[in-house]
């Protein structure tokens, strides 16, 4: 008789180990890893040239990593290029966003992807299709048969997270996806967020809003000049020890400079409350 069964701790749909990239003279990837599990929402930072994007990049199958492993499923992956990912069920969505602008949303959701019934674009099925993806993502776009240049920021964005899903990914990456809007859009694109991990969507997010990090992630991973700097579950960390992480606290100057006045401060409110006694 077998003992109870201990449950499985999670196994990760996308993990990375000692991943390595080099651009002439810049190491922009030492030694890096991360997981992603199905139904979690990692938040990736860092400063201004961390490797966020060049980590990207390397999942997206856009750059090889000159070492390092990837494992996609519980299976050792080379992904060759961005067609490799997106055959493996790895979907990017870049901050350029890369949609047509003359072109309708149903269009720009299919692009190089149409259904060809006859030869005929097979265009009642991809409306109808269009649909459903933007009600998985419980988006407000008026119609798919506007150009894009029609939409505002926010639905553009829409409609790239609704693109991604074409070819149903296990694994979506979104790079810097409110970067560019308003209050309310964000909130509806953080809300998109959610919607991805509810379908069991692993989710890599890179974000330079601690706000909507803290909102939407599961987990929080921070790369510092390449490489892992810390990893924080969201609901452990506070803005401060995530901004420390990010800048490298101690060799700081502005967060030893927040540290000294925060001394200061204490010390001046002890000296009060001597006085004061
Ligand atoms: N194609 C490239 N050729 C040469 N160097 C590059 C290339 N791409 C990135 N780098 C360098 O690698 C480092 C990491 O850059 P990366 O774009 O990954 O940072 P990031 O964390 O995305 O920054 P940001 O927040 O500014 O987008 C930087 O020093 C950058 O200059
Ligand atoms: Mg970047």
């Amino acid at each position: 008789m077998s003992a109870i069964a201990t449950p499985l701790a999670r196994e990760p749909v996308l993990s990375l180990r000692g991943v390595n990239k080099r651009f002439g003279a810049v190491q922009a990837l030492t030694d890096v890893h991360i997981d992603v599990a199905a139904g979690e929402v990692v938040a990736l930072v860092g400063d201004n040239g961390a490797g966020k994007s060049t980590l990207v990049k390397v999942i997206a199958g856009v750059y090889q990593p000159d070492s390092g492993d990837i494992r996609f499923s519980g299976i050792n992956v080379t992904v060759g290029g961005p067609g490799e990912a997106q055959a493996l069920g790895i979907a990017t969505v870049f901050q350029d966003l890369a949609l047509c602008d003359n072109l309708d949303v149903v269009a720009n959701l299919f692009l190089g992807r149409e259904d060809l019934a006859g030869g005929l674009l097979n265009e009642v099925k991809m409306e109808k299709e269009a649909w459903r993806l933007l009600r998985t993502l419980s988006a407000k776009i008026p119609s798919v048969r506007i150009p894009i240049a029609a939409l505002s920021g926010g639905q553009r964005q829409t409609v790239a997270i609704a693109r991604s899903l074409v070819g149903d990914p296990k694994v979506v990456m979104l790079d810097e996806p409110t970067a560019a809007l308003g209050v309310a859009q964000t909130a509806e694109v953080l809300n998109m967020i959610e919607r991805l991990r509810e379908h069991g969507l692993g989710v890599i997010l890179i974000s330079h809003n601690m706000a909507d990090v803290q909102a939407v992630a599961d987990r929080i991973v921070v790369l510092r000049l390449g490489r892992n700097a810390a990893e924080f579950r969201v609901e452990e960390a506070t803005t401060d020890q995530l901004v420390a992480a990010i800048t490298g606290a101690s060799d700081n100057v502005v967060a030893a400079r927040a540290e000294r006045r925060r001394t200061d401060g204490a010390e001046a409110q002890l000296e009060e409350g001597n006085s004061d006694g």
